[in-house]
C-alpha cells in the first residue's frame, strides 16, 4: 500500500460511520488577465490523493460498499488536452491514482448530495476555499429538499485540519527521502550562488543562480527567494532583489526549493567580496554558535521551544561580549533585550508547506519533539543602520543561518548539511 492509500485508510478509520469527507483540490489562480500562476496542488489534497490536477474533489465515505474513495475530476478531452495538457480522466483516476470510483467533475452537483444521504457528519474544512464552501452548503440544502426532511442529512460539520495536520507532522520514510533531495538541491544552489558572487553584480543575478540549480534538478522555489545585500539583509522578508552588491557588505540569501511538493528552506550569509570583516565575522560566529546549540536540541524528548531558548542564550551572551548589549545575562534574556537584534523565532515545521502545519503547543505546553518531525533552525542577528546605542561599525549587518533538521531516535539529522556554513570554509569556497 502506498503512502496516499495508507493515509486515506487512517482517515476513513478515524471518521467512523455515518460520516463523509470532502476534500477539494486547489483552484487555479489568475496571475494577470488570462494568465495563470503555475498550478500548485493543495497540500492536504495532495497528501491524501497524490492527484496532481486542478478541478478535482476527493470524497471518502467509510463503509460504503460500492466505493469508499471517490474522485471527481476532469474528463478526458482531446482538444483541451492539446491546448492545456494531459488529464488522467476517470479511468486514470482509478487505474493510476487508486480511486475506487471516479466521476466527471461536471456531474458533482448531481452525485454528491446522494453520497451524503444518511451521513450525519461532514468532514470538511470551511474557509480554505470560500467559493467551494457555498457549494458544499448547496449540496446539503439540495439533499434536504430531495428528502423533504432533516432526517438522513448532515447536521455536523467537522474540520479536517486537526486530524490531517497532526498526521502531516510525522514524516514517513518516503517523505523524508523527498525532503532530503529537496534539501540537497537547495544546498547545491546556495553553494553555486556563493561561487558566483562578485561586487557590482545585481541581487537578481544571484537569484538566477539559485533558480538555475533548482530547475536543473526538477525543483521550483518553495517561496520567493530572499537575496539581500548590506542594508537589505536587515529586511526580513526582502524579495525585491534589485540592488547592486557592494564590496564590504554581507549578502543574506534565504532560498529553498520544493521538490515533488516537499519544501526545503536554507539561509546562508556570505561576504560579497569573499572575505568577512572582523566585525562581520564576530557577529557571524555568534549566530553560528547559536545555530549549532539550537540544532543540538532538536532531539526526541526536548520541547518545541528548546532550540529557541538555546539560540537566545548564545545570541544574548555574544552581544554582551561584543559590547552591543549591556547587563546581566539572565536579566537581559528575561527582558527580551535581544529582540531588537533577533526579532523572529528560531524555526517552524517544514514539509509539504514551507511553514508546515501542526500545532506548536499541546494545551498550554510546548509540544514534545518526536522522531519524524522536521523543523528549521534559523537564528539571526540584524543591525540596521542608525540603530540607537549601537556603534556604527556594526551597522548594515544582517545574518541568518538556517538549516532543515529532522528529529530521529538519536542525533538530529541535518537534511541541509551539505551546504557550507563555517566562515573559513565559505571564504575558501568563494576563493576557489
Ligand atoms: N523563508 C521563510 C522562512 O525562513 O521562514
Ligand atoms: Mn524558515
Ligand atoms: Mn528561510
Amino acid at each position: 500500500m502506498n503512502d496516499f492509500a495508507r493515509r486515506r485508510r487512517q482517515l476513513l478509520r478515524m471518521m467512523g460511520e455515518n460520516a463523509i469527507a470532502i476534500i477539494p483540490s486547489a483552484p487555479e489562480k489568475i496571475r494577470s488577465r488570462d494568465t495563470h500562476f503555475p498550478f500548485r496542488q493543495d497540500s492536504d489534497f495532495w497528501y491524501l490523493t497524490g492527484f496532481p490536477e486542478p478541478e478535482a474533489v476527493a470524497v471518502l465515505v467509510p463503509g460504503r460498499k460500492a466505493a469508499e474513495y471517490i474522485l471527481f475530476c476532469r474528463e478526458k478531452d482531446a482538444e483541451k488536452e492539446t491546448w492545456h495538457g494531459r488529464r488522467a480522466g476517470q479511468e486514470g483516476a482509478i487505474e493510476i491514482h487508486g480511486a475506487d470510483d471516479a466521476f466527471p467533475i461536471d456531474d458533482i452537483d448531481d452525485i454528491l448530495p446522494g453520497l451524503m444521504e444518511n451521513r450525519t457528519r461532514v468532514y470538511y474544512t470551511m474557509g480554505a476555499h470560500p467559493e467551494f464552501d457555498s457549494r458544499v452548503i448547496g449540496w446539503v440544502k439540495r439533499l434536504r429538499e430531495q428528502l423533504r426532511s432533516d432526517a438522513g442529512t448532515p447536521h455536523e460539520f467537522v474540520s479536517l485540519d486537526p486530524f490531517l495536520h497532526d498526521l502531516r507532522l510525522y514524516k514517513s520514510a518516503g517523505e523524508l527521502k523527498l525532503m532530503r533531495r529537496a534539501a540537497q538541491i537547495s544546498a547545491a544552489a546556495h553553494e553555486r550562488a556563493m561561487r558566483a558572487t562578485r561586487p557590482g553584480m545585481m541581487e537578481w543575478e544571484i537569484e538566477a543562480e539559485l533558480l538555475h540549480e533548482f530547475r536543473r534538478h526538477g525543483g521550483h522555489p518553495a517561496y520567493s527567494s530572499i537575496v539581500g545585500g548590506g542594508a537589505n539583509a536587515c529586511i526580513l522578508h526582502y524579495v525585491d532583489n534589485d540592488a547592486e552588491l557592494a564590496a564590504g557588505d554581507l549578502l543574506l540569501v534565504d532560498a529553498g526549493c520544493e521538490y515533488r511538493n516537499y519544501a526545503s528552506d536554507i539561509s546562508r550569509t556570505w561576504p560579497v567580496n569573499g572575505k568577512f570583516t572582523p566585525e562581520q565575522r564576530a557577529l557571524y560566529e555568534i549566530v553560528l554558535e547559536a545555530q549549532l546549540e539550537a540544532i543540538d536540541k532538536v532531539r526526541a524528548g526536548e520541547h518545541w521551544n528548546a532550540p529557541h531558548e538555546a539560540a537566545v542564550k548564545v545570541i544574548t551572551r555574544g552581544l554582551v561580549k561584543l559590547g552591543i548589549l549591556e547587563g546581566r545575562l539572565p536579566q537581559l534574556i528575561r527582558d527580551g533585550a535581544y529582540r531588537r537584534f533577533y526579532m523572529h523565532k528560531t524555526g517552524h515545521w517544514l514539509g509539504l508547506d514551507v511553514h508546515d502545519v501542526g500545532d506548536y503547543k499541546v494545551g498550554e505546553e510546548w509540544r514534545v519533539l518526536e522522531p519524524g518531525m522536521v523543523m528549521t533552525v534559523e537564528p539571526g542577528i540584524y543591525i540596521a543602520a542608525g540603530m540607537k546605542g549601537v556603534d556604527a561599525k556594526w551597522w548594515n549587518t544582517g545574518i541568518r543561518i538556517e538549516d532543515d533538521v529532522a528529529v530521529t531516535r538519536g542525533a538530529p539529522e541535518v537534511l541541509t548539511a551539505e551546504c557550507v556554513k563555517d566562515p573559513g570554509e565559505i571564504e575558501k569556497l568563494m576563493a576557489g
